[in-house]
């Protein structure tokens, strides 16, 4: 039985070979696959997550999105999550780090919204990796900052929040922050 909050663990590797309900993609708008974690959850995945993706961008390109197509910052979505050992990968897609606008709610919006998705799907187990902090450029303490402040506001029935760092400089900032 759940206690209400989720259990914060840290773990330093690679995101695609934990065992967990579902795993959490640091994917860009067009959900068509890039490099870091999404270049990998797709290889290591296989091809059934991204013909799911292709399925999602027709969807919401039906559903009228303002940007006619492709998946908005902040926002997140599951697919299978084919041949990782998971049930979902939550796609969701983080800010590029501006020094001129402050886009720290749609960082958080990713934490909060893949919450949201995996409670949906009733996943009890979600490893993150450290959204925007790497092609998108976030410095690394203000990601962690923003990642573990936002996961401990938030209701959900997720019971571990697992965080997956691939570095042991993230490791060891990620865990500064959960100490704290
Ligand atoms: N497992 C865990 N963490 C990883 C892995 C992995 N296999 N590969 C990379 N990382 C780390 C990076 O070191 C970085 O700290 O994940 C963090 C996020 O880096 P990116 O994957 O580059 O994601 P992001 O900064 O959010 O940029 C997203 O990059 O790959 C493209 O399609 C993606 O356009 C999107 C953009």
């Amino acid at each position: 039985m759940s206690t209400g909050q989720p259990v914060l663990t840290l773990v330093q590797g690679d995101i695609t070979l934990q065992s967990a309900d579902a795993i959490v993609n640091a994917a860009n708008s067009s959900l068509l696959g890039g490099g870091g974690v999404d270049g990998a959850i797709h290889r290591r995945g296989g091809p059934a997550i991204l013909e799911e993706c292709r399925a999602l961008r027709a969807s919401l390109a039906r559903a009228g999105n303002p940007l006619g197509r492709g998946l908005p910052t902040g926002q997140a979505v599951a697919t299978t999550a084919g041949r990782l050992d998971a049930q979902w990968v939550i796609h969701t897609v983080g800010p590029v780090h501006s020094t001129t606008d402050d886009r720290s709610p749609l960082l958080a919006s990713c934490y909060r919204e893949s919450l949201r998705v995996a409670d949906e799907l009733g996943a009890r187990t979600v490893a993150f990796p450290a959204i925007s902090t790497g092609a998108y450029r976030w410095p690394v303490d203000d990601a962690a900052r923003i990642a573990v402040t936002t996961v401990r506001a938030t209701e959900t029935a997720v019971e571990e929040i697992r965080f997956v760092l691939f570095d042991g400089r993230a490791y060891e900032v990620f865990a500064t922050h959960l100490g704290g």
